[in-house]
Formats: C-alpha cells, sequence, structure tokens
C-alpha cells in the first residue's frame, strides 16, 4: 500500500482540453468548470503517467451519463443555478428515515408523500436502500452494488417513480452516498479476492501485523466492542485489509483513481434516477495518511469539491450534505472555506452540546457551541437536528471541553451516565453505544432520552427544548422519524440490542400513532402538533428575520440560553427550575408550545423549567405605549 505523504502534489502537467460528448447545456459548464475539475484532479493523480488517458476515458463515461439527464431534471438543473438559495429560505423540514420501517418499500414511500406533505417535509432522507450485503450490513452502509435496489425495497424503475413524484411534491429526495466502504460482497471485494490485481488496488491492505499496529497506534475505533480496530485479517488475500467499521465494510483507495471514476459515475447514476441531495457518508475517512488520526485529511476536501465540480457539470441541481461527526471547526472545512464543497453538513457538535446542557441544566455548553459556529455563506445550510439513526457521539466537543480547561471525561462522563439512567435523579432512559465506555456513544429515542412520560409536564418540556434550539437556529431543522410522533425505543431481541444498541433507536413507525395524530389527548397528537408548531415559528423566523446573524443575549441566568434573530427572540430555560427573565426593552408577545406560554408580568417572564418562549415585538401594545408617553408630555 502507498501513502501520501504531505500536501497534495502540486500540479505538474494540466492535460490537453478533451472534447467529451456532453450535450450543448452541459458543455457550456464544462467549458467553465473543465479546468477546475482538471487541477483538483491533477493535485491527486496528476504525477501518474496515465492521467491524461485516465482523465479522457472518466470525462467520456461522464459524458455519455449526462446524455441520459431526462429532461425534467435538466429543467430542474436550470431552476436551480438561478436560485443557488433555494434551500436556505424553503420554510420546510428535513425527514429522515428507512425505507421499510417508514413504508415498507419505494413504492410505499411514494404513497406516504400526501402525509409528508401534511407534515411539512421539503427534504427526505431515505436511509440505504441499495443492494445491501447478506447478512450482517450496518444498516445498509455496506453497499453490494451501487447501480441496483435492496431486494424488497423495489426496483430502479421505483425509484425513479419516487424522485419524479416527490419533485412534483416539491419534496427534495436525499440518498446516501458510501463514499469510504464497499460491502466485502460487492464484486469489487469478491474479484479481489480471487487475485484480480487491478481490483485489489481498490482497497487498502498491509502486509505484516506490525505494520497494523504502527497504523493503528494513531487511529480511533469506531466500533470498539464489537468491531475492534481498524483491519480485518483476510485470508485469500493473505493480507490485512482496512476496514474502519464493521470488519465486512472494506474502505476503498482513492489514492487509485479508478476509485474517484467508479464512485463519481455511482453517484451521477443516483442523481440521474431523481436523488438531488447526497449524503455523503463518513466523509472525513477516505483518504487515509499514516501517522495520522487519517480524518479530515486535506484530499478529502479535495475529492469532495472534485465531486462537487463533476455534479456541476453534469447535474448541478444537487447539493452534497457532508457527514462529518468531528470537532465544530473540522466540520465547518466541508463548507469549503470559500470554495465550492458541500452545500450542507449535520450540525453535530451543536446537537450533542443541546444534550450536554439539557442534562446539566446549564445553557453554558450550547451556547458557546452555537456562539462559535459563525454564520455561513447564503448558500450553505446547516442541518440541525436532536436526534438521528446513530448514537450521540460524544468526541466532538472534546476540543472544545477541553480548550476551556475543563475535564472531558468527568463532564461528558457525567451526562452520558445521565442519559443511560444510570444515576439515581436520572429520567433518561437511553443506553451506551458502541462500547462499555459510556463517553463512546448514546444511543436512545428522543422521547426516551428526555424520560417522556404522559401526564409528567416536565418530560414534554424537555422535549420540546431539544427540539426548540434545532427549529431556532438558522439551518434547515431535521426530524427523525418518529420523533413527530413521540415514538419510543424500540423493543429489541437481546442479541441484537448487545450487538448495535443504535437499532433501539430505529423501531418501524408506529401506525397506530400515525392514525392518531390528530386525536386529542394522545402522545402522538401532542408531539406532533408540537412539530407543527415549530414549522410555524420558522416560518415567520424565515419571512421576518431570514439572512440575519443570530445573536446571544447576555445577562441571562445560568440555565437560560436567549437568542436574537431580527425581531425574534427565543428564551430556552435548561434548568429544571423557574427561571425569571428581564425584558428591559419593550412591549413583547410570546409564545410557546401547547398553549404553555409564559405571563410577561411588569416587563419580566417567568418561564417555568425546562420551558420556553418565543417572542415577538407586541405592535399593538407598542403603539399604545408610545401614544401614552406622547400624552403624559
Ligand atoms: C455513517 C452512518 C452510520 C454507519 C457508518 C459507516 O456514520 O451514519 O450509520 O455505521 O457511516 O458506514
Amino acid at each position: 500500500m502507498s501513502t501520501a505523504q504531505g500536501l497534495p502534489a502540486p500540479v505538474r502537467s494540466v492535460p490537453a482540453a478533451t472534447q467529451p460528448a456532453f450535450s450543448a447545456q452541459a458543455r457550456s459548464r464544462y467549458a467553465r468548470h473543465a479546468d477546475s475539475l482538471t487541477q483538483l484532479l491533477s493535485s491527486l493523480y496528476g504525477e501518474r503517467e496515465d492521467f491524461q488517458q485516465w482523465l479522457a476515458r472518466f470525462l467520456d463515461r461522464l459524458a455519455s451519463l449526462e446524455q441520459a439527464r431526462g429532461e425534467d431534471l435538466r429543467e430542474l438543473d436550470q431552476r436551480r443555478l438561478q436560485d443557488p438559495d433555494w434551500l436556505a429560505r424553503s420554510p420546510g423540514v428535513a425527514y429522515s428515515c428507512y425505507v421499510d420501517r417508514f413504508a415498507g418499500n419505494l413504492a410505499g414511500v411514494r404513497e406516504r408523500i400526501p402525509h409528508l406533505r401534511e407534515f411539512g417535509v421539503r427534504v427526505l432522507h431515505l436511509l440505504p436502500f441499495l443492494k445491501m450485503r447478506q447478512g450482517a450490513n450496518d444498516g445498509g452502509f455496506a453497499v453490494s452494488d451501487f447501480a441496483s435496489i435492496q431486494d424488497g425495497l423495489g426496483s430502479l424503475d421505483d425509484l425513479r417513480e419516487l424522485g419524479a413524484a416527490l419533485r412534483g411534491n416539491g419534496i427534495s429526495l436525499m440518498a446516501d452516498i458510501v463514499l469510504n466502504h464497499v460491502a466485502d460482497d460487492h464484486p469489487w471485494a469478491r474479484a479481489a479476492m480471487r487475485g484480480d490485481a487491478a481490483r485489489q488496488q481498490y482497497f487498502l491492505t498491509v502486509e505484516r501485523r506490525d505494520e497494523v499496529d504502527a497504523i493503528e497506534a494513531h487511529l480511533d475505533q469506531v466500533f470498539p466492542d464489537q468491531a475492534p480496530g481498524n483491519f480485518t485479517w483476510n485470508p485469500a488475500l493473505a493480507r490485512w485489509v482496512w476496514t474502519t467499521f464493521f470488519d465486512y465494510q472494506w474502505d476503498l483507495n482513492y489514492q487509485n483513481p479508478e476509485v474517484f471514476a467508479e464512485m463519481a459515475l455511482a453517484m451521477v447514476h443516483l442523481a440521474n434516477l431523481g436523488v438531488e441531495v447526497f449524503r455523503v457518508d463518513s466523509a472525513p475517512y477516505i483518504w487515509k495518511r499514516i501517522g495520522t488520526d487519517c480524518r479530515n485529511q486535506p484530499e478529502v476536501h479535495v475529492i469532495l469539491r472534485a465531486l462537487r465540480v463533476v455534479l456541476d457539470i453534469v447535474a448541478p441541481a444537487t447539493l452534497m450534505n457532508a457527514e462529518a461527526i468531528v470537532e465544530r471547526e473540522e466540520i465547518l472545512r466541508y463548507f469549503g472555506e470559500g470554495r465550492r464543497e458541500c452545500s450542507l453538513a449535520y450540525n453535530a457538535a451543536l446537537m450533542a452540546a443541546t444534550w450536554v446542557s439539557l442534562i446539566a441544566g446549564s445553557a453554558a455548553m450550547v451556547r458557546d457551541t452555537a456562539a462559535a459556529t459563525p454564520q455561513l455563506p447564503a448558500a450553505c445550510v446547516w442541518v440541525n437536528y436532536a436526534r438521528c439513526h446513530d448514537d450521540i457521539i460524544w468526541s466532538v466537543l472534546r476540543r472544545d471541553i477541553e480548550a476551556r480547561g475543563d475535564d472531558y471525561a468527568a463532564i461528558l462522563g457525567g451526562v452520558a451516565r445521565s442519559l443511560h439512567g444510570q444515576d439515581a435523579a436520572s429520567y433518561s432512559r437511553g443506553v451506551p453505544s458502541q462500547s462499555h465506555d459510556p463517553l463512546h456513544g448514546t444511543s436512545g429515542m428522543t422521547s426516551d432520552l428526555v424520560g417522556l412520560r404522559d401526564g409528567d409536564e416536565d418530560s414534554w418540556r424537555r422535549y420540546a427544548l431539544v427540539y426548540a434550539v434545532a427549529f431556532a437556529m438558522p439551518g434547515i431543522p431535521l426530524v427523525y422519524m418518529g420523533d413527530e410522533l413521540g415514538q419510543g425505543n424500540a423493543a429489541l431481541p437481546q442479541r441484537q440490542a448487545a450487538d448495535d444498541t443504535r437499532w433501539l433507536h430505529r423501531p418501524a413507525l408506529d401506525e397506530a400513532a400515525l392514525a392518531q395524530r390528530h386525536v386529542p389527548g394522545t402522545t402522538a397528537q401532542r408531539a406532533f402538533s408540537l412539530m407543527q408548531w415549530f414549522q410555524q415559528m420558522r416560518r415567520q423566523l424565515l419571512d421576518r428575520a431570514s439572512g440575519q446573524a443570530v445573536e446571544f443575549l447576555a445577562g441571562l441566568p445560568q440555565g437560560v440560553l436567549g437568542l436574537r434573530r431580527g425581531m425574534c427572540r427565543v428564551l430556552l430555560n435548561f434548568s429544571g427550575t423557574p427561571q425569571r427573565v428581564a425584558l428591559a426593552d419593550g412591549d413583547w408577545r410570546a409564545y410557546a408550545p401547547w398553549q404553555d406560554a409564559p405571563r410577561i408580568v411588569r416587563d419580566a417572564l417567568q418561564l417555568p423549567g425546562y420551558g420556553q418562549a418565543w417572542l415577538w415585538p407586541d405592535a399593538e401594545a407598542r403603539v399604545a405605549r408610545a401614544r401614552s408617553s406622547m400624552e403624559s408630555k
């Protein structure tokens, strides 16, 4: 295995312009982007003798795919090119679910479009649905074929029809592109095991155990209990295969330009089937540099920018969403630092900080994290969320906590143990994820993490509080399937729970709850109306404060996060006890979920424990006050 040292190689020779057979529309885009594509790719692969031939071959294949792009998608390309900030202004939410658990199969998802519309969904993230490994497959993240659909979920035609139907209803389909690895039963891996030397170059393998140990010394482990280490011995290859995640997920070798080409073409193929947003799975891991932790390497960004340029040429309507569950300042780099890269990224640090604040009863962590996050350029959008199909990964906060001089293990160990119900005062029903070490991660649905119980108002307020952060901060809020109905953890066979506790928060959609979403007095109705209420508040924010930076209010009690966006103020009480907040400046009208709005008395309001208030200027009261002050003069 060869490994690059240092930064990407400088551009040595930019190949003579090739003329791939793009359609007329794409030809002009190619003319605009060809140089930047060549430069990016030559910085990775330009030292190879066959670089120019490789590039010409790649562009030819790209052009054939581009020629196959449907008319409706070409129209979408044109619309989006004229309106690049469309997502930042969109009032809808993102919604994430597994195809089978949400609706059985792709055709079933189509039938659920009315529900998605009623719920205000703008971006639908369907978790992996491509052909996946037989047996264990990490919820589909072990892909066996990027060009076919998993048995039982439907066909490529179903996907195309679903994409079109969603588009017709103003919903964009988001799908995963698993760049880092393939399943060990993917044809590339099978061919490698049969001795195909070209396919062996698709993977990263090491001959000797001592070499493995030297690399491992710098690496973390993603699944320390279930899949310890980052390498797996393969008897057919008689070598150690780099497997960052499970032993059946073989990391791809992006030093091989063929790997880049294949994955770029797989993406474009999916874009032609109607995928509008790519969730770039495990983005930080795709480039390895021995002697480092092999995450967030500069080449990762070169690859993502090159993929962006490829899409700009052949499918410009599409967006990339970075799944980079790393420290805050590292996540930011995936937006491209002034160059085009990903348009979206999960706000993983803010999500984890929200849970820390909730358990600590102090707004400090969430405020510091949010305040340290700069405003993004207009076409970039945070994905703000409370939960997703993965565990809460605590290490994203490590650097921030240590930079303050605090003890990361002590602080987050306490938070995690509380979320795992391991201290006496705890209300949570989460469980440790992937490791006996509580600090590794936390699994559980929102409902169980906040200890939701009917009749317990505090627990409902906690539910509303964690989602309030996702709706109040700039970005698109992502609702994880089941949270709109207050669904709890799945009942799991013990073995499955022991294998991977993330299955606990991957239940099937509760049909009975769905049917009750408008029936007063039910959990489903309360959760559903909460999410609809947040959407109303967010629509107003977008109407009246879009593009405005968030400011954080000073002088508030320790438990309270106060933020200002334009004319709106949002006060969130992370402590379990009531807090008084003085409103020194003007007349306000306070809103809160479920008519729970605190009353404003003598220019102050009393937030209940875990309570919240969204304040808008009270125009009538302001006019009346101004009039009476004029009259008294
Ligand atoms: C991403 C997915 C996660 C999966 C991992 C490996 O982090 O969200 O579920 O286990 O990638 O593919």
